[in-house]
C-alpha cells in the first residue's frame, strides 16, 4: 500500500460545499494523512521542517484546494515556496521527493467549456494548472492530470456532490492501493476523466 498525503488548503471551510464533501469521503481512509493547511498555520508561518518530514513518509502527495484566481489559495502558494527547498526538493542533490507521484485535486466555479480557448476563461485547466506541472517535473515527481471538479455553484444538487465525492474517494483508494492506470489517465485532461475504466478491477 501506497502513502497518501493530503495538503488541504481552503480558507473558509465553513462556507465550503465541495472541498468539504470531498474531504470527508477520504478522512480516516487507511494510509491515508489529511494535512489541512490553514488549520495548521492560520498565521502563515509554515513549519518547513514538519512539511518536508511528511513529504518524505508519504508516496503521493495531493493538493487538494478550490481554484482561485486561476490558482490556489494563498498559503499553497506559500507551502511551495519554503517546503521545496534547493538541495531539499529539486537540484542536483535534492531528491526528496524523486519518484512520487503529484496530484492537484481542484474545484471551480466555472465549467468545462469556459476552460476553453474559445470559452469564457480563453485557457484550459491544462494551461493554468502548468505552473505546479513544471514544479512537480522540477521535483522530479510524476505529474498526474488533475483530479477537478467544474461548474461548482451553491445550487449544486447534493446527489451530484456526493458522486464526485464518491469518485475522489475511488480516485484515492486506486492510488493508494496501485490500481489506477497511471499511463491512461495521463491521457485525458482530468484524473477523473474516464475514472471508472481507469481503474483495475481485481479479476
Ligand atoms: C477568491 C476566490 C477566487 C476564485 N477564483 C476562481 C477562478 O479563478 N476560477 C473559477 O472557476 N472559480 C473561482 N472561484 C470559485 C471557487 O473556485 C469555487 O467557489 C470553489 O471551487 C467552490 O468550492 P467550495 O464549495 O469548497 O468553496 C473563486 C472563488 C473565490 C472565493
Amino acid at each position: 500500500m501506497k502513502k497518501i498525503l493530503i495538503n488541504f488548503a481552503h480558507p473558509a471551510r465553513s462556507r465550503s460545499l465541495i472541498n468539504n464533501a470531498l474531504r470527508s469521503a477520504i478522512e480516516g481512509l487507511e494510509n491515508v494523512t489529511l494535512n489541512d493547511l490553514y488549520a495548521h498555520y492560520p498565521d502563515f508561518l509554515i513549519d518547513v521542517k514538519r512539511e518536508q518530514a511528511l513529504c518524505e513518509e508519504h508516496d503521493v502527495i495531493i493538493f487538494q484546494h478550490p481554484f482561485y484566481w486561476y490558482s490556489t489559495p494563498a498559503i499553497m502558494k506559500e507551502w511551495l515556496d519554503l517546503v521545496l527547498q534547493h538541495g531539499w526538493g529539486f537540484g542536483s542533490h535534492g531528491n526528496a521527493l524523486a519518484g512520487k507521484l503529484f496530484l492537484q485535486a481542484l474545484t471551480a466555479g466555472g465549467d468545462d467549456s469556459t476552460y476553453q480557448k474559445y470559452g469564457y476563461n480563453e485557457f484550459t485547466i491544462s494551461e493554468l494548472t502548468s505552473p505546479m506541472r513544471a514544479t512537480a517535473k522540477l521535483c522530479k515527481m510524476t505529474w498526474l492530470p488533475p483530479f477537478a471538479v467544474l461548474g461548482i455553484h451553491r445550487g449544486l444538487r447534493q446527489e451530484k456532490v456526493s458522486a464526485y465525492a464518491e469518485d475522489y474517494r475511488q480516485a484515492v483508494i486506486a492510488l493508494r492501493d496501485e490500481t489506477l492506470d497511471l499511463e491512461l489517465v495521463k491521457q485525458s485532461p482530468y484524473l477523473n476523466s474516464n475514472l471508472s475504466t481507469a481503474i483495475r478491477r481485481p479479476v
